[in-house]
């Protein structure tokens, strides 16, 4: 029986091409997310599916695709799939972390400058015509150079947005469910700190964590009251790892100075008390968004899938 393989959005030529002829693919070419029903009929009789995080691979998906051998997420989150449902339906689970943390910690710390520095603000000054003269007072930001930042979540992105810190002579703090050993702490000059002592102490909170459901709001009133009122919330990681109705008010009344989000809680819906905020920067989820780090993810993710086709172990299996 020749393997089949369903595609269930666009992915590059190069890392389609990857897929040897004389394994079926069934290829859904659009950025369009597919419904569930689609999703299940398109998934029958499948051995593999590659997808993207527009794809809700829960129970119902799983327990209709008999026989799927493989899900290659091309993501490195993966909150989209439910994974224990997949380990009791004997189906493999990859993701692409790795490929993709220098260009997301370079977006991170993109969003981090926007927000701090008011470039978005600056950007539409200018091209609306409203600069007219020079003034003393326009447009004044916060310094980042010599300040804390405090990273959540100290896993390979973590990490990559704290090393870059060291070029900003900054004080780095994180916070981890697991304490990093004393070589990762040296190598991104990082101190641990408990949650609160970070929150109270840093003047730009970075979010790496994955979404889990002891991460889910981890950031709310509470936490949110602790910060700083200068300081800065950036959020390349999970929208739900923000309550961003208590984001939204934290921001129109002053508990935190500004925000940098490049994901929502209910993505692509905005909460839209967020949409009339000068002091936030706002992006459509693309921290990886790079033409290699996305061609990357997909060779990577194509990669995995086969291996488990192939009845090899894959290459970034999620643990
Ligand atoms: C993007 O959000 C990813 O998890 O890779």
């Amino acid at each position: 029986m020749p393997k089949s393989i369903f595609v269930s959005n666009v992915l590059p030529a190069e890392a389609l091409a990857l897929i040897p002829s004389e394994i079926t693919v069934e290829y859904n070419d659009t950025d369009r997310p597919l419904a569930k029903p689609e999703l299940i009929r398109r998934l029958k009789g499948k051995d593999g599916l590659i997808c993207h995080i527009i794809s809700a691979v829960d129970e119902e998906v799983l327990g209709a695709a008999a026989g799927l051998k493989v899900v290659a997420n091309v993501a490195v989150g993966f909150n989209n799939i439910d994974v224990a449902a997949a380990r009791r339906h004997g189906v493999v689970v990859t993701n692409t972390p790795d490929v993709l943390t220098e260009t997301t910690a370079d977006f991170a710390w993109a969003l981090l400058m926007a927000s701090a520095r008011r470039v978005v603000e600056a950007d539409h000054f200018v091209r609306s015509g409203q600069w007219t003269r020079w003034q003393w007072d326009l447009l004044w930001g916060h310094d980042v150079y010599g300040k804390t930042l405090g990273v959540i979540g100290f896993g390979r992105i973590g990490r990559a947005v704290a090393r870059r810190a060291l070029g900003f002579g900054m004080r780095v703090l994180y916070h981890d469910a697991v304490r990093a050993d004393a070589n990762a702490e040296r190598d991104a000059r990082a101190t641990y700190a408990e949650l609160d002592t970070l929150l109270r102490e840093s003047d730009f909170v970075s979010l790496h964590t994955l979404l889990v459901p002891e991460t889910r709001h981890l950031i709310n009133e509470r936490s949110l009251r602790l910060m700083k009122k200068t300081a800065i919330l950036v959020n390349a990681a999970r929208g739900p790892i923000v309550d961003e109705a208590a984001l939204v008010r934290a921001l129109v009344e002053g508990w935190i100075a500004g925000a940098g989000l490049d994901v929502f809680e209910d993505e692509p819906k905005i909460h839209p008390g967020l949409l009339p905020l000068k002091n936030t920067v706002l992006a459509p989820h693309i921290a990886s968004a790079s033409l290699d780090t996305r061609q990357a993810m997909a060779t990577l993710a194509v990669r995995n899938c086969l291996a488990v086709l192939d009845g090899k172990p894959p290459l970034t299996p999620v643990a």
